[in-house]
C-alpha cells in the first residue's frame, strides 16, 4: 500500500482528536515525517469551517509548541493542512460535501479515522459509500470500543466487512502504539539471551498490572456500561498478553505477528469465574492525599459495574504449561503504573544455602508507565569481606529508556499509529481474529461471573483493590509486584 495523500477524521472535535490526534499529527509534521501533500480533513456534525478547526487546533497544539520550544511557522505550516467539511455521522444523505470536496484526493488514497461512538460506524461507512469514499484506494481506522461482547463485535466487523476488506481495516488498541509494548518484541526476539528460558522451565509466573489514579472522568455513560474487563482487559492487557506468550514470527510483519498473536489467544484456557477473577469498585478513599469520592458518588447512581479487575490465567500450550498469568487493572489505585513482571524460576541447588544468602528468583520487569524501562534483577556478591563466605543481594540491572536514548524524543502512542496507517502498516493494529478470540474469552468469563452471581467487592479508593486480590496470588505463594 503506497502512503495516503489525505487523512479524513471522522469526530475532529471530539476529545480523542483534541487531546491525542491533532498534537501527535503536529508532532509527526514538525519532525518532517508527514508525507509532503498529506491533507488532514476534519469532519464532524456542526459546521465549525475550516477556520474552527484551526482553531481547535491550534489551541490543542500549543503547548506542544511550547513544550518543544518550536517556532510559531512549525504550527501554521501545519494548520494549513487543514481543512473542515461537516457530515452527520448518524445520516449518510449528509455526505455528499464530503464527496464533492475529496473527489480530486480519491486516487491519491484516502485514510478514514472514525473516532465515533460505534453505533455511528454503520451509518458512516454507508455515508462513505454513497459519496464514493470507500473504494480501494481508501482504508478505514476504528476506535474502540469494537462491541460490546462477541455478538455486537461481529456485527461491527461484518458492517466494516461489507465495504473495507480486511486489508484495509485498522484496529486500533493504542497500546500497541506504545514504545515499551514495541520494545517487549524487541526484547524478545532481538536477543538471544531470554527466548530460551521464555517458556514453562524458566518462568514460573507473568503478571502484568495497569493500573490508573483516575476515575471516571466525565465518561459516566461509557464506563459503566463496560467495567474495567471490557474497558481494559479484554484489548490493552490481552494484547499484552500474546506479546509475551506468543512463539517468535517468522519477520515482522502484519501477518507473521498478527498470526502468532492469535494462536496465543485461541489458547487461553477459559477461567473458572468464581476462583480466579477478582471484581472490585472503589469508594471513596484518598489518591495522593487528596480525598476523591466513590464511585456511585461519582457516577449518581446504584451499578454493580467493576472498576477493578484481577485475573489469574493460563495459555494452554506447551510453552506455557502450568505458567500463571496474573492480570489486574483498575482505577482509582494508589499509582499510574503499568508493567509487565516476568518472575524466572528458582535455580535448581544454591551452593550458598547456609550461608546467610537467601538466592531471590530472577525477574524482569518492563515499565510500561510512568516511566518507560527495563531492569532485571539478579543476585550479586556484596562487596566486602563476610566470615561465613559471600553474601549475595539481589541488584538491578535497570535500563531506562530515557537514559539509554536520551536524544531521542518520546512518542505519543498515536504517532506510532497515525504514520502507520497513512502508510497503510498494519502490523501494530487488531486483526478482526484477535478481536474476536478476545471477546470470546471475556464473554465466558462475565457468563461466569453471572453464574456465580458475583457483584464487584469494595475497595477503598487509594488502595490496590479488594483484598481478594491479594489472595488471588497469595494462595499460589506469589506477591504482586509493587
Ligand atoms: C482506554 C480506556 O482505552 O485506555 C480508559 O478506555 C483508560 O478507561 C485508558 O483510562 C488508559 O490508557 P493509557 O494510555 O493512559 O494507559
Amino acid at each position: 500500500m503506497s502512503a495516503a495523500q489525505t487523512l479524513l477524521l471522522f469526530g475532529v472535535t471530539g476529545d480523542l482528536s483534541r487531546r491525542m490526534l491533532l498534537p501527535s499529527l503536529f508532532g509527526l509534521h514538525a519532525d518532517g515525517l508527514l508525507p509532503e501533500g498529506l491533507m488532514i480533513v476534519g469532519t464532524a456534525r456542526h459546521d465549525i469551517g475550516d477556520d474552527g478547526l484551526r482553531d481547535e487546533a491550534r489551541k490543542a497544539i500549543a503547548p506542544l509548541v511550547a513544550e518543544r520550544k518550536l517556532d510559531a511557522a512549525v504550527l501554521e505550516s501545519f494548520i494549513t493542512r487543514l481543512s473542515y467539511v461537516a457530515a452527520d455521522a448518524s445520516d449518510p444523505s449528509s455526505f455528499a460535501a464530503l464527496g464533492k470536496a475529496l473527489e480530486d484526493r480519491i486516487e491519491g488514497g484516502i485514510a478514514i479515522f472514525l473516532s465515533t461512538a460505534p453505533s455511528l460506524f454503520g451509518s458512516t461507512i454507508a455515508g462513505l459509500e454513497q459519496a464514493g469514499l470507500a473504494g480501494p484506494k481508501t482504508r478505514l481506522a476504528l476506535e474502540k470500543p469494537l462491541g460490546q461482547d462477541l455478538a455486537s463485535s461481529r456485527e461491527i466487523n461484518d458492517a466494516v466487512a461489507r465495504v473495507f476488506p480486511e486489508q484495509r481495516t485498522f484496529r486500533i488498541d493504542h497500546y500497541l502504539g506504545k514504545e515499551t509494548v514495541q520494545n517487549l518484541l524487541a526484547l524478545r526476539f532481538g536477543n538471544l539471551m531470554f527466548e530460551p528460558l521464555w517458556n514453562a522451565q524458566g518462568i514460573d509466573h507473568v503478571q502484568i498490572t495497569v493500573s490508573e489514579t483516575v476515575g471516571l472522568e466525565g465518561r459516566t455513560g461509557y464506563f459503566d456500561g463496560m467495567g474495567s474487563l471490557r474497558d481494559m482487559v479484554q484489548n490493552h492487557m490481552l494484547q499484552l498478553l500474546a506479546l509475551v506468550a506468543m512463539e517468535a514470527p517468522a519477520q515482522f510483519s502484519a501477518d507473521a505477528v498478527r498470526d502468532e498473536k492469535v494462536k496465543v489467544l485461541r489458547s487461553l484456557r477459559p477461567l473458572d469465574a468464581a476462583k480466579e477473577s477478582v471484581i472490585g469498585q472503589y469508594a471513596a478513599g484518598a489518591i495522593a492525599g487528596q480525598p476523591v469520592p466513590g464511585y456511585i458518588d461519582e457516577l449518581g447512581k446504584p451499578s454493580d459495574t467493576e472498576t477493578f479487575v484481577a485475573l489469574k490465567a493460563h495459555v494452554d500450550n506447551w510453552r506455557w504449561k502450568g505458567v500463571p498469568f496474573y492480570l489486574r487493572t483498575g482505577k482509582r489505585l494508589p499509582a499510574r503504573q503499568s508493567e509487565i513482571v516476568i518472575q524466572f524460576r528458582a535455580v535448581p541447588h544454591s551452593m550458598f544455602n547456609g550461608r546467610g544468602a537467601s538466592l531471590k528468583q530472577n525477574r524482569l520487569v518492563l515499565g510500561i508507565q510512568p516511566e518507560e524501562n527495563i531492569r532485571l534483577a539478579i543476585m550479586a556478591k556484596q562487596p566486602g569481606l563476610d566470615r561465613q563466605g559471600i553474601r549475595l543481594r539481589e541488584v538491578d540491572m535497570d535500563i531506562r529508556d530515557a537514559n539509554a536514548f536520551a536524544d531521542v524524543r518520546r512518542r505519543i502512542a498515536y504517532e506510532r499509529l497515525l504514520i502507520d496507517l497513512i502508510e497503510g502498516e498494519s502490523t501494530l493494529f487488531v486483526r478482526r481474529d484477535e478481536v474476536e478470540a478476545q471477546w470470546q474469552w471475556i464473554d465466558a468469563i462475565r457468563a461466569g461471573w453471572n453464574e456465580a452471581g458475583m457483584r464487584p467487592k469494595n475497595y477503598g479508593a487509594g488502595t490496590w483493590g479488594p483484598a481478594a486480590a491479594i489472595a488471588l496470588t497469595e494462595r499460589d505463594g506469589v506477591s504482586w509486584y509493587d
